[in-house]
């Protein structure tokens, strides 16, 4: 008899190891870094036989967010779960989250509050409620045990976040460090670029000089005057070239005035069309009067024939530009937009990360200084330049000016 007895208890002990040890096994799974805490929770339900099973954490600033959930609908874990009003004296275990499928009256509902059992109050806490039918009792042989096992799950969670903090503040560091480096690499090439630029001004003039007085000379029509004429084309392009350059390299030094910036960007678009007398339609389009602005007239209105020289060279003959200028109000003060859209190619992925790159070009005639240019100006005046793009649905770019910021 006794023997008898004591082999039942040896297998109710076993069978409850067993059922322990299983719980043990899914919890160990917790300590992958991408892993979810259902399943752990899928198991603790299967085992203790209960409806549900939620886990909850409250945060420092008193967020609640669920953890992990078994038996409990999609749109149910979407519900926000409020702290009750008198949570800060009744503790976490007085939460109830908001479940309509666990809302029956006659429901078990047993609460474990896990501050004590792995989380510090700067971490915030932690609960884990199970949901029984009332004709099913809690197996309370089970429940310390689960108790002690989420106890160090909590903590398992923590170091988890913390790894995570940490990665992030790795791959952040790591970003900066590139981001550091390309600058320092484009500083260098700028700086090499413009004192090119400053030595080859010199010798240009003495060519336009020169360019001057032979064009008098041969003044009338004949072989003479169309080389000296591809000569003078040939010797502006160089002197745009230098100019771009400097302006690529300098932008720092501005000549802030109070302008117009409708009369800039409508002397730009003038600038454009002369010089391609293409049949591209180019459109100005200012929704609102602007307010005045304080900018360097000259640099923003190198900037604008950038982008609408571009715009103009990415659409086929009878497409379309628009330029859209318009002030805008943003979080910490006002701004002037200026938007070039074409009707063009779009920009290929493959390249839309080097295209502000200086010397970055698809052309066989460009520098690929253009929208380093754009860049720089816009930088300059403590604003910035974006672009969106479509696969053959044509691309916008945008020059946000602040109205302020040169005068702060
Ligand atoms: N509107 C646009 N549509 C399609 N591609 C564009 C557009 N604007 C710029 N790009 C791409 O970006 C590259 C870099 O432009 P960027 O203006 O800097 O130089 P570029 O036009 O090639 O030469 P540069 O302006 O110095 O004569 C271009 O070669 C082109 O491939
Ligand atoms: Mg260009």
């Amino acid at each position: 008899m006794r023997s008898a007895e004591y082999l039942k208890t040896t297998e109710e002990r076993l069978a409850r190891l067993s059922v322990l040890q299983e719980l043990t096994v899914a919890a160990l799974d917790l300590f992958d870094p991408d892993s979810r805490a259902d399943p752990f929770l899928e198991r603790v339900a299967e085992r203790l036989g209960c409806l549900a099973a939620a886990w909850v954490a409250i945060e420092a600033d008193r967020r609640v967010t669920l953890v992990g959930a078994a038996g409990i609908s999609e749109a149910s874990r979407a519900l926000p779960i409020a702290l009750p009003l008198d949570a800060a004296s009744c503790g976490p275990t007085s939460l109830a989250p908001p479940y309509p499928e666990l809302a029956r009256s006659d429901l078990v509902r047993w609460s474990f509050d896990l501050q004590e059992a792995g989380a510090s109050r700067e971490r915030g806490r932690h609960a884990l409620l199970l949901w029984f039918a009332p004709e099913r009792k809690p197996p309370a042989v089970y429940l310390p045990a689960v108790e002690r096992l989420v106890g160090v799950l909590v903590t398992v969670l923590m170091h988890r976040r913390l790894a995570q903090d940490l990665r992030k503040s790795y791959e952040e560091l790591a970003r900066t460090q590139l981001a550091l480096v390309e600058r320092e690499r484009l500083a260098a090439i700028g700086e090499l670029a413009a004192t090119v630029a400053h030595e080859v001004r010199n010798p240009l003039a003495v060519i336009f000089n020169c360019l001057g007085s032979l064009q008098k000379t041969y003044a009338a029509a004949g072989d003479a005057r169309a080389l000296l004429d591809i000569l003078a084309e040939e010797a502006g392009r160089l002197n745009q070239i230098v100019s771009e350059l400097l302006d690529y390299a300098r932008p720092g030094e501005l000549l802030l005035l109070d302008e117009s910036l409708e009369e800039i960007v409508s002397a730009a678009i003038v600038a454009v069309t002369g010089a391609h007398a293409s049949p591209v339609e180019i459109e100005l389009d200012v929704p609102r009067p602007l307010r005045r602005q304080v900018l360097d007239a000259r640099l923003v209105r190198r900037a604008v024939i950038n982008l609408v020289t571009n715009a103009v060279q990415a659409v086929p003959h009878g497409g379309r530009v628009v330029v859209r200028v318009l002030d805008e109000t943003v979080p910490d003060g006002s701004a002037v937009r200026i938007e070039v859209t074409d009707n063009g190619p779009g920009i290929p992925d493959d390249i839309l990360a080097r295209i502000f790159e200086p010397f970055f070009t698809t052309k066989a005639s460009g520098t690929g200084l253009g929208l380093a240019v754009v860049k720089h100006v816009a930088e300059a005046h403590h604003g910035d330049l974006t672009v969106s793009t479509r696969t053959g649905g044509g691309t916008t770019f945008v020059m946000r000016l602040p109205s302020a910021s040169p005068l702060r």
